[in-house]
């Protein structure tokens, strides 16, 4: 969906302003981490040091992926959920360490199991990931589970990152917590966060040692963010927000056409309480791949096959709702013509 207008018009001013024609800080203007700081504040009542506890990213994506260079070392090692964005094991593996998978399955609700990671790989672990709410399962998690998190952290002495970016997308009145606002998550772990994918601008906020590290890779490897997206940012974070609340109910109409489709055409999907993602059973007999093809080759639809996020997701195929509403209603009439003549088609295996 197209970013709000007084988003634009804020970027367009400041790109007009020649005092931005130049290289920025590495660590962004002072304003920018105030509006995070302060927005933090407003959505979770979490108080963040803007000097300390706060860094501007080129997208949630890119501290993700720096981050591994914190903390890994040749041969160590970091806890990794499967399914999960790949960016996180990837990143582990680039730095020259070893992911250890924590399987999400939804026995579990999604969530992993802390108490089955054996302890000497929580021994070695130097940090673990998480995501909520979740991409591809679109899982959630509660306060409690990240408190339970945190005491899992201080007691093997490993970091947390929680990666964010979907805390605003949520649907039926649900708000969705920050890892922050557990009990000691400060003093062991950050939360990366995102709110404007295309303009290539996220946030990492928490424990200052952690911020302050990735704050000196970056600034060996990047030159900051264009002051003008900069000044977008902060009009984002600190102007009218009605945006998010219309953004949410177009992604919750999309949410059911979606989930009401894929029951009618006998796949077990929930509606998810939150994100941008429906993560859907495949038909028995069908691994992820063979569903996702068969759907390309008949229908000509595209969904991701679980097993590309991960061991865990076999199984599962994962559908976005941010195709826009015209192509939203074409995909699902095909899918329902996949239905009408699926029994000509049999499963590979
Ligand atoms: C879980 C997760 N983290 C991070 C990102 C990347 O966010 P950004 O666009 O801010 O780089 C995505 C985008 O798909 C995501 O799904």
């Amino acid at each position: 969906m197209p970013t709000p207008p007084h988003i634009i018009e804020r970027l367009c001013q400041a790109a007009q302003d020649s005092a931005n024609h130049r290289y920025p800080e590495a660590a962004s203007l002072p304003e920018l981490r105030q509006a995070v700081a302060k927005w933090y504040q407003k959505r979770f009542d979490v108080s963040l040091d803007a000097d300390l506890e706060v860094l501007p990213l080129i997208g949630a994506k890119e501290g993700v992926a720096h981050i591994a260079l914190c903390f890994i070392d040749p041969e160590d090692i970091a806890l990794v959920p499967d399914p999960a964005y790949p960016v996180y094991s990837i990143s582990t593996m680039l730095a020259g360490g070893k992911p250890y998978y924590m399987p999400l399955t939804k026995e579990n609700n999604f969530l992993p199991d802390l108490d089955i990671i054996p302890e000497n790989i929580a021994k070695r672990a130097k940090f673990l990931w998480l995501n909520y709410p979740n991409n591809p399962t679109s899982a959630v998690a509660d306060l409690d589970f990240f408190n339970k998190v945190v005491k899992f952290a201080q007691q093997h002495n490993l970091a947390i990152c929680h990666d964010a970016p979907y805390t605003e997308v949520a649907f039926d009145g649900y708000r969705p917590v920050s890892f922050m606002q557990a009990d000691g998550a400060k003093e062991v772990g950050v939360e990366f966060h995102s709110n404007m994918t295309g303009w290539r601008i996220g946030m990492v906020v928490g424990n200052a040692e952690i911020v302050g590290a990735l704050n000196t890779v970056k600034s060996n490897i990047d030159s900051g963010i264009p002051q003008a997206i900069q000044y977008a940012a902060i009009e984002a974070l600190t102007g009218p927000q009605d945006c998010i609340q219309q953004h949410n109910a177009i992604y919750q109409r999309r949410r059911d056409l979606v989930v009401d489709m894929l029951n009618d055409i006998g796949l077990e999907a929930e509606p998810p309480k939150a994100s941008l993602y429906v993560w859907a059973k495949v038909p028995e007999g069908y691994t992820s791949v063979d569903f996702a093809n068969d759907l390309l080759e008949q229908v000509g639809v595209v969904v991701t096959p679980g097993i590309g996020y991960g061991k865990n997701g076999e199984g599962y195929v994962r559908l976005s709702l941010t195709i826009s509403d015209a192509g939203l209603v074409k995909g699902l009439s095909r899918l329902a013509g996949w239905r009408d003549t699926r029994n000509k088609f049999k499963p590979k295996r």
